[in-house]
């Protein structure tokens, strides 16, 4: 079974997929991740999201690979250098790059079929698995998202302020959303789970809820 989880940045996808992973017992992949690692490759290797005709190919080849929650870059664990603000940018910008979609999209959809999967991302329910058998749209405002993002980075050791944090939410949603390809979008048959006023395990349950009720029509 396939649940794809997609949204804007900040809604708290990664949060709740563990939980439902957790909870269901399946895997779950980050995808968000795997664009991340794409970005700190690409810039230690000197290439920008301008260097469009070499990244398919380069993005092929590169060792990504999760163990656990943990993303392994040929073998070295960069879940933690992943996770700066500069990668965040990077990493919505290589994201708009067709090639690197392409690169990326075999593995995701490897990753997805090996076995019970919870996959969240931004495109995952409308092109990488448009089958899914549960798709979730779980969302916030934007002022939420910002907020819960800055504690975030500052539990983490980063500095930066809400004000900051809130205009690079926006742009990135503004990005995300208006570029050609795989724009984020909620796809037609997605259920909205808005996360505003929910608590985690408010979403978690009405994410487990939706599971459920999927596999009894099976
Ligand atoms: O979810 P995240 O913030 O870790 O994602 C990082 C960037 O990767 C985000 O700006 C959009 C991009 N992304 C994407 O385009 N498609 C996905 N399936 C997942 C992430």
């Amino acid at each position: 079974m396939i649940v794809a989880i997609d949204g804007p940045a900040g809604a708290g996808k990664s949060t709740v997929s563990r939980h439902l992973a957790a909870r269901l017992g399946f895997t779950r992949i980050d995808t968000g991740a795997l664009y991340r690692g794409v970005a700190l490759a690409a810039r230690r290797a000197g290439y920008t999201p301008a260097a469009a005709a070499m990244l398919e190919p380069f993005v092929r080849a590169l060792g990504l690979r999760f163990d656990g929650d943990a993303l392994l870059l040929d073998g070295e664990d960069v879940s933690s250098e992943i996770r700066a603000p500069e990668i965040s940018r990077a990493a919505s910008d290589f994201a708009a790059q067709p090639p690197v979609r392409a690169g990326l999209m075999e593995l995701q959809r490897r990753l997805g079929r090996s076995t019970d999967t919870i996959m969240d991302g931004r495109d995952i329910g409308t092109v990488v698995f448009p089958d899914a058998d549960v798709k979730i749209y779980l969302t916030a405002s934007a002022a939420a998202r910002a907020e819960r993002r800055h504690r975030e980075l500052l539990a983490a050791g980063h500095h930066a302020s809400f004000e900051t944090v809130l205009a690079e939410i926006e742009a990135r949603d503004h990005q995300d959303m208006n570029r050609a390809i795989a724009p984020l979008r909620q796809a037609d048959d997605a259920v909205v789970v808005d996360a505003t006023t929910l608590d985690l395990p408010g979403a978690v349950a009405a994410c487990v809820a939706l599971v459920e009720a999927a596999r009894g029509r099976k």
